[in-house]
This record gives C-alpha cells, structure tokens and sequence, in this order.
C-alpha cells in the first residue's frame, strides 16, 4: 500500500539521514527501484514529473502500475509516489488518481499568490492523508523544458510557506536539475542553516541531486535535509549501460533484442545508482 512521505520524512530528519526520491519513467525504472529499496530495508519515494505522467499516459496508469508491482513484488518497505514539481492543476489530478504525496511548486508565483494556492492545497492534502511540499526559490537547470537559475531562496518567505502547515519543504540553495556546470559554486551551507533555524522541524528537500559530491549531501543531510531528489543519475545509468549491450553486439546475438533482454541491463545499473545513494543518504534498513 502507498504511504504518505510525511512519517518517513520526519523519522529523517529526526535519524538524521535522508530518503532519496527517484523519478520514475517506464515500468523498468519503477521495478528496479522498488526492488532495490526491498532488497535495502530503505523507504523510497517515486517522483513522477508532468512530463513523465503525460509519457506513461496519465496519472491513473502510474498509480494502477505502482500499487500493483507493490503487491505482486511483496514490496513491504515504505513506498509514497510522489508529484514532482507539479503546477497547482495538476496536484488535484494526482490527489485524484491516488498518488499519495504531492509537490506543488509555486516558486514562480510572487509569494502571495505561492501563499494562497499552497494554503489551500494544506487544507485539502490534510483532509485526504496526503503529503505535501512546497518550493520557495527556484531550482535552476532545465527540467521538462523549464529551465531555472539555481536562486537561493530567502530564509522568511520559507518559514512563512513552513507555517502553512506544509509537509516538506524544498529551498533553492544554489542546488540544479541536470548536470553541474564546471563553474558551479557549490550548496549554500549558510542558506540552508539559515532556513533549518526557521523552520525547525520541517524536513528540507535537497533538488538536483545528481552530481553533488559526497560530503556536500552529508553535510546538507546534518543541516536538516531530509529527502533528496535523484533523476538524471538514473537517466545516464540507463542510457550507459543500454549503450555498452548495444555496441558490444548483445542486441544482435541470439534473442538479444528482445525488448525484455535489451532493457535489462539498463534496468540493473539503475538498481546500482539507487543502492549507491540509498547508501550515501543513510536510508538503509531504516524502513
Ligand atoms: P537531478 O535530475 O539533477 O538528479 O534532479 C532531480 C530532481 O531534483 C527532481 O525534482
């Protein structure tokens, strides 16, 4: 059965580590992360953006898929699937179709109107069991054609979202989707301390996830980052390891383009990325 994030989100915060989200696309993604969060005793959250809801032909599929492999897979381990960065429109339809967690970023809003639309949101993810983040500050980088400038959010206007009664909350600290520039000037540790002595428990969500080193999401992790969101990580794990079967000649020998076949290998680096990360971010045999 799926699960709010709330609760795994606050033991987080409070066990000082972090659960990761990672974004799902096709059937093969979501199977290798369910199975690698079983296989590690972790909680895991699948995000789902717009684009890869209106990919898999809506939110109704993903959550028929979902809740089926977590019964046929004996998936026993907290699972919440997760809107990611959804307009308000659309976090109805995920509340809706059944997803159990929601983001509603309205980082683009003026914070007045990312004020209301998110206090409105509270009232009716409360009466429904469902989590719920918020964003103040955008995340830079390109996601779904929408490309961001990696702002650092103001410590305020977060405690003012914070208060709304929200779930988790996601802060730009200088964080991006995709891959960092070479110039790139790291995470703004003093952001982040600034917005944790405003928001006290609140559980921070670290956007970007790829390609942040080691001892910048530990330190985040110490700063009150509570979950952490991967996707482009996976992206290049498929695409590599589905790369190396085709140029080695795999596709060609014996059944080898069976989609089943072809796939695999693909599906068992993503297994690799996600086990690599649930080792980093501490959410092993935390579930
Ligand atoms: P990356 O694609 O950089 O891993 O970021 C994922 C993310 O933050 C999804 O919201």
């Amino acid at each position: 059965m799926l699960v709010s994030a709330k609760e795994m989100l606050q033991k987080a915060k409070a066990g000082h580590y972090a659960v990761g989200q990672f974004n799902i696309n096709n059937l093969e993604w979501t199977k290798a992360i369910l199975q690698t969060a079983q296989e590690c005793n972790s909680p895991v959250i699948l995000g789902v953006s717009e684009g890869a809801g209106k990919y898999m032909t809506g939110y109704k599929t993903i959550v028929g898929m979902v809740n089926g492999m977590i019964e046929e897979l004996n998936i026993t381990v907290p699972v919440a699937l997760h809107l990611d960065h959804g307009s308000f429109e659309h976090c109805y339809k995920c509340i809706e179709a059944g997803f159990s967690s929601v983001m509603f970023d309205g980082s683009h809003y003026p914070i007045d109107e990312n004020v209301a639309k998110t206090k409105q949101l509270v009232a009716d993810c409360n009466a429904k069991g469902i989590s719920l983040e918020a964003e103040v500050g955008s995340i830079g980088g390109e996601e779904d054609g929408v490309i961001g400038r990696g702002e650092c959010a103001d410590p305020n206007e977060c405690k003012m979202i914070a208060d709304l009664g929200i779930d988790f909350l996601a802060a730009g600290i200088g964080n991006i989707h995709g891959k960092y520039p070479e110039n790139w000037e790291g995470l703004s540790f003093e952001t982040l301390d600034a917005i944790q002595q405003l928001t006290g428990d609140m559980p921070l969500v670290l956007h970007g996830g790829t390609g942040i080193p080691a001892d910048m999401i530990k330190k985040a992790i110490s700063l009150g980052v509570a979950k952490i969101n991967v996707n482009t990580e996976c992206q290049l794990s498929f695409a590599a390891a589905t790369r190396k079967y085709i140029e080695e000649g795999k596709d060609l020998q014996g059944k080898g383009f069976d989609p089943r076949k072809l796939l695999a290998p693909g599906a068992e680096a993503i297994k690799a990325t996600v086990k690599e990360k649930m080792e980093l971010f501490g959410s092993i045999n935390k579930a």
